[in-house]
């Protein structure tokens, strides 16, 4: 039969990216907020994908919630377009209710005391279902439930389910030129989730809210956009992502095809989306040449691949021997088979060129579309990048750890957590450095010319 996906969300962040997800989900498979079809069955709609029937045959999301304090997920809950939908079974609220305090260290040992309890629930929702394809995992890793109750899940999802494909998307801090951040401490929270993250999950899609922030504030055109704003570029990506396996597309029909990740540890992601392409339709004039033209799937590539199209705020330092590990894109909306063809040739061209190094061909795909909801836009792309250039933001993160952890700021918050040790975070850094180290190999020696 048919795979299926399930979904945990941990944290705030984690639960307000369930929200904005949920929501296209719902509307994409005609479904309303009670769990009923508002539509004709299109027989391409794979609804059981991430969906499951209850004994009424109304349709409960394959969604498991976990946070350590209620605000979040009460609101939610309380919330029409979704009272009624989750399983009320498929949330933890830790019952005292104070959440971790932005600290890594009180999330994975609080998380501790309640792993089992949340694990019996994700293993019930897994066993929901006889063929579950993959997890897909939301959370921030710079507070302290996302991150540290976020890390210890990771490793336990990981034992409990070997083969099956863990996905997360995991947002950074706001690490921006200016070095404003609303967390203090978030360097410490990133060193220590990003070994669990270089450990466990099969791939990770780099979120860095500096990149969202300016890419919400682009596309929804204001200068301050809110985690509304920017959580729907988010589920934007999980959409079009998972398209291809929630519409029955034969060219990708499961999670377990998708080769996003050859070389691991180098699994993490990086995103980027174009929307309102005026492709091969209608003719748009280019100021800069002076005469009118059709913009083209070359032009959506060309637009994807620059660096400022990432969800990664480093992603403009290119450097000169950066390489793609992996990478593909999916076009959605008017688009013919024989055009992506084309493209696939043209990008080709494009990316062998300096700066630019694929270690696999860049591999374009059509995504379907909802057959329910109306396409806001004829063309509209994502690019899922697995590249060396993600580096340069670890670098840049490992460097406040280091100026932090030097100083020693802060760390008597972590210290006076019970289990806590500083060998942890020496751990994590050693962790960390090794991947990075990985990074570099392929930049400096090219993995290109050892003949991979
Ligand atoms: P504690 O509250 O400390 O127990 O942990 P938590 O996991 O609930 O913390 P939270 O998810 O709020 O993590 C803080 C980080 O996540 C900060 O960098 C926030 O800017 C960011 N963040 C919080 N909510 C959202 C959201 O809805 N979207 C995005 N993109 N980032 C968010
Ligand atoms: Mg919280």
């Amino acid at each position: 039969g048919t795979g299926a996906l399930m979904t945990v969300h941990v944290g705030q962040c984690g639960n307000q990216l369930a929200q904005a997800f949920w929501k296209s989900m719902v509307d994409e498979h005609g479904i309303n907020e009670r769990g009923q079809t508002t539509h004709e069955d299109d027989m391409n709609d794979k609804k059981d994908l991430l969906f499951y029937q209850a004994d009424d045959d109304h349709y409960v999301p394959r969604a498991v919630l976990v946070d350590l304090e209620p605000r979040v997920i009460n609101g939610m809950m309380q919330s029409p377009s979704f009272s009624n939908l989750f399983n009320t079974d498929n949330i933890f609220m830790s019952d005292h209710g104070g959440g971790a305090g932005n600290n890594w260290a009180s999330g994975y040992f609080q998380g501790q005391e309640v792993k089992e309890k949340i694990m019996d629930i994700i293993i019930r929702e897994a066993e929901n279902t006889d063929n579950l394809d993959g997890i897909l995992f939301t959370h921030s890793v710079s507070g302290g439930t996302g991150s540290g109750t976020g890390s210890l899940l990771l490793e336990s999802l990981r034992e409990a389910f070997p083969k099956k494909v863990i996905q997360t998307y995991s947002v950074f801090a706001n690490s921006d030129a200016t070095g404003t951040t609303d967390v203090v401490v978030h360097p410490y929270n990133w060193i220590l989730s990003m070994q669990r993250l270089i450990e466990n999950p099969d791939h990770v899609v780099v979120l860095d809210n500096a990149a969202l922030h300016r890419l919400a504030a682009g596309k929804f055109k204001t200068d301050t956009p809110t985690f509304d704003h920017i959580n729907s570029l988010v589920a934007r990506i999980m959409s079009t992502s998972t398209a291809m396996y929630r519409f029955n597309s034969s060219v990708c029909p499961s999670i377990r095809y998708l080769d996003l990740a050859p070389f691991p540890p180098m699994h993490f992601i990086q995103s980027g989306i174009i929307y309102n392409v005026l492709f091969s339709i209608s003719p748009v004039v280019d100021p800069n040449e002076n005469f009118t033209r059709k913009t083209s799937v070359a032009d959506v590539t060309r637009f994807l691949l620059k660096p400022t199209s990432m969800m990664v705020s480093t992603a403009s330092r290119v450097r000169p021997n950066d390489c793609m590990l992996s990478a593909y894109m999916f076009l959605q909306g008017q688009i013919e088979a024989h055009t992506i063809m084309s493209a696939e040739q043209t990008v080709d061209f494009q990316i062998k060129r300096p700066p630019f190094y694929m270690l696999k061909p860049l591999r374009m795909m059509h995504a379907p579309l909802s057959p329910y909801v109306r396409p806001q836009y004829k063309v509209s792309g994502l690019l899922l990048n697995n590249s060396t250039s993600v580096a340069p933001l670890f670098e840049s993160l490992l460097s406040k750890y280091d100026r932090l952890r030097s100083k020693k700021a802060f760390i008597d918050k972590f210290e006076k957590i019970d289990n806590f040790s500083l060998d942890m975070m020496d751990e994590a850094t050693h962790i960390v450095q090794d991947l990075l180290d990985e990074y570099k190999a392929v930049v400096q020696n090219g993995y290109l010319t050892r003949g991979l």
